[in-house]
Formats: C-alpha cells, structure tokens, sequence
C-alpha cells in the first residue's frame, strides 16, 4: 500500500480527496496499486469533514512517512508551496500540483529536483484544468516541431467576453456578474490583468520550446481597456474579442510569448470556445493544427488533472525526462520583444467611411480586409507599418479609438 499526502484542503485539495475516493477501485486497477489517502495537509481544522482523521500541520509528518509516495500540491502561491514541494521531491516522493505560479515561477529548479531524486513533478493541472494538454505535447505531439500555440486561458475572462457580445453587457457589469457568480475573485486583478494567462502561457512555452520563461517575459496585457464598442465592431466585422494566451516561434529562433485581447474571426474554432471554457490549439509539422477543449477551472475538473499525474507518478519507475526544460539564464536572448509582433490589426476610429481606410491602406502598403464606417481591419504587418497606418489616419482628422489584433489560425 502506498500513500498520498494532499498539501491544501480547499476547492482543488478536497475535489482530489472526493474525486479518489469515488473512484478508487478504477485507480487501483489502473495502477496495479493500492492507494490510500494517508495526510491532508491544511493550517485549518476541519471537524465536520468524513477525513479530519487525515488532517495534519506539519509538512513533516509527511515528509517522515517512508509510506507516502505520492503527494498532490494545490495550497497555491509560491511560499510555502515552492518550500515544501522541494522536500517532498528531495525526499523521494513524486509531487503533482495544480499551482500555476509555482511551476512559472519555479518549474525549472523543481524539474532538476525530481530529476536528480529519481522522482517527477507533474503539472497538468496548471495550465487549462481538466484539459489534457501537458502530457499531450510532450507525448502523443512528441514527433512534431511544434511552431505555435494559441488559446483561451483563462475562464473568467472568457465568460466576461461572452456577456459583452452576447448581451452586450459593459465590462464592468459582466465582471459584477462573474464575481457574482463564483468565477471572478472579490479581487479580479489576476484574470482581468492577464496575470493567470500569462502563467499558463509561460508553462506551455517552457514545455514546447524547452527553455524556462518568467512571467516577467511576457508582454502581457488584459481586458480592462476593452470596451462594448469594440466587441461590437469585431462583432459587426465578423469576429470575437478574445483573451488569447499565445507563443510562437520567430524566424530568427527567438520565441514570442505573449497574452492580449485579440480578434478571433468567426470561422475560428476559438471563437466558439464560450462562457468558462478553455482551449489550446497547436500547430505542428505533422500534426497541421488540433485544438484542446474543456473545463479550465473547479473542483473535479481539477481534480481530475492531478489525479491523472498522481496516477501516472504511480506507474513511472524513474523521472519521464521528456516533460522537462532548462534554466533559461544561458540564453538571455531567447525571448524576443514585443517590437517583433506581427498580426493582422482592427482599428476602431471615429466614422469615416470605407474610402478613407482604403486609400490609406493602399498608401501604407497593407490591403484592407474588411470595413464598416467606424472601424477597418489590415492584413499581416509589422509593428512599424501598424504605427504608420494609424499616423496617417490622423493626418486625414479620424480619431483612432481602440487598435486591437487579429489571430490568425
Ligand atoms: N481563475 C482562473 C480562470 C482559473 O478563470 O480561468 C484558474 O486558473
């Protein structure tokens, strides 16, 4: 018999607990093992839970048990999680953890962690909840050169984006009623700023591209500036303003991450991903493109992630080295500025009409793909002929609203 230690008894922490025991016999059989839920690691007394029995304060009663072998980090944060998730991995035990700071922030040291101790650190819970996407790209995907990845990250701003085009609710009412709801925090900053984006985007990165990427690399910007108006222009053009997470790698080797509102035009899968749903697309040279869809976020859906990795540490006899990355301090350059971002761009202005966008289109060398009187879209460009088309614009007196880009998949 062997034992998992689940550190934090909240929203993930007891859908593990109540998602395991429901199906512990199909675990079972799954592994060859018998399994058991032996700590539950939480500061907070829990009298009236069936598994009080199982409640500890102390990290190391856990780390004592030569029996645990297996254990589930869902506490959240970096401190204590990255301090007690390096002992357990130091002292044999495989770690899975649904933490997205965590492995953005510290992924390539407890990586080398487990490596050096014979163990795994797992994290397909991190980034898309339910969705399989982490051991995807680095197993069934594992044949490709993967070149990009873009996808809906984050369910809350998603469901927000949602209100605004389907009842054309304001930001700020939709984020009441998300908050309302459950899905936003009393403190929304997080998800409206793009920060849980952009941790999942850094994941992905490190995963794909094989070197660590910092939040602090990634050119992140979030939902607060975009306003009903612009929904409904992408609406009226044909597309849908979404929070998009992306990355992709430059002709010059050097990779791109980034995480914005972006246009996704109606013929996108994307663009149909709604309310808290998640999705990932990937594009790889055997592959072409596939899309990963599901629950981005909750109790069991979480749950179910871990699980998943606790259920593979259960049957790896050593580290599984292809879901890794190295430090990225020897390669400074690796991450390419925002300068270097290109897309198609949607402006919004004051009304004009479509000759106006036209003439100034052809003049910037940029073929217009789509007007109405307040607002065009231009193909592919460069930062340099973005900025250039929206000085002209003024020259001719239109007021430039809102300049949002467009994905192209
Ligand atoms: N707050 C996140 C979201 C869930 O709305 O998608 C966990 O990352």
């Amino acid at each position: 018999m062997k034992k998992i230690a689940v550190l934090g008894y909240g929203v993930v922490g007891s859908g593990v607990v109540e998602l395991f025991y429901r199906n512990q016999k199909k675990i079972e059989a799954n592994t060859g093992t018998k399994l058991e839920i032996g700590y539950i690691l939480d500061l907070r007394e829990f009298p009236d839970d069936s598994y009080q029995d199982r409640v500890v304060h102390d990290i190391q009663v856990i780390l004592d048990d030569p029996e645990v072998g297996y254990v589930a980090e869902s506490m959240g944060g970096v401190n204590p999680a990255f301090d007690f998730v390096r002992r357990c991995l130091e002292a044999g035990k495989s770690v899975a953890t649904s933490n997205k700071q965590l492995v953005a922030e510290k992924g390539d040291i407890l990586l080398q962690t487990a490596k050096a101790h014979h163990v795994n650190f797992f994290f397909e819970a991190s980034v898309g909840g339910a969705i399989p996407i982490i051991r995807p790209l680095h197993t069934c995907l594992a044949a490709n050169d993967i070149s990009s990845i873009a996808g809906i990250l984050n369910g809350t701003t998603n469901f927000i984006l949602e209100k605004m085009f389907c009842d054309n609710m304001r930001f700020a009412n939709a984020l009441a009623l998300a908050q309302k709801l459950g899905y936003a925090e009393k403190d929304p900053s997080a998800d409206v700023d793009g920060g849980d984006a952009c941790r999942k985007i850094c994941i992905l990165s490190s995963l794909v591209f094989g070197k660590h990427v910092y939040p602090d690399q990634v050119y992140t910007k979030g939902l607060r500036n975009v306003t009903l108006e612009d929904v409904q222009l992408a609406q009226r053009l044909g597309g849908a303003v979404k929070l998009i997470g992306a990355v992709k790698r430059l002709d010059d080797g050097r990779i791109l991450p980034t995480v914005m509102p972006m246009i996704v035009m109606e013929d996108s899968l994307l663009s149909h991903v709604n309310g808290v749903f998640n999705a990932v697309m990937v594009w790889g040279d055997g592959v072409d493109k596939t899309m990963f869809y599901g629950r981005g976020a909750g109790k069991l859906p979480t749950a179910s992630a871990v699980l998943g990795d606790l259920i593979d540490a259960v049957k790896q006899t050593d580290t599984d080295l292809s879901q890794s990355w190295e430090p990225a301090e020897a390669d400074a350059d690796f991450v390419a500025p925002i300068d270097a971002f290109s897309a198609p761009r949607c402006y919004r202005t004051s009304p004009c009409g479509s000759g106006v966008f036209a003439r100034i289109a052809a003049e910037t060398g940029v073929e217009l793909q789509n007007a109405a009187e307040d607002g065009c879209m231009i193909s592919c460009c460069d930062q340099k002929t973005a900025e250039a088309f929206k000085q002209k614009l003024g020259q001719e007196g239109v007021t430039i609203l809102s300049r949002i880009p467009v994905l192209v998949d």
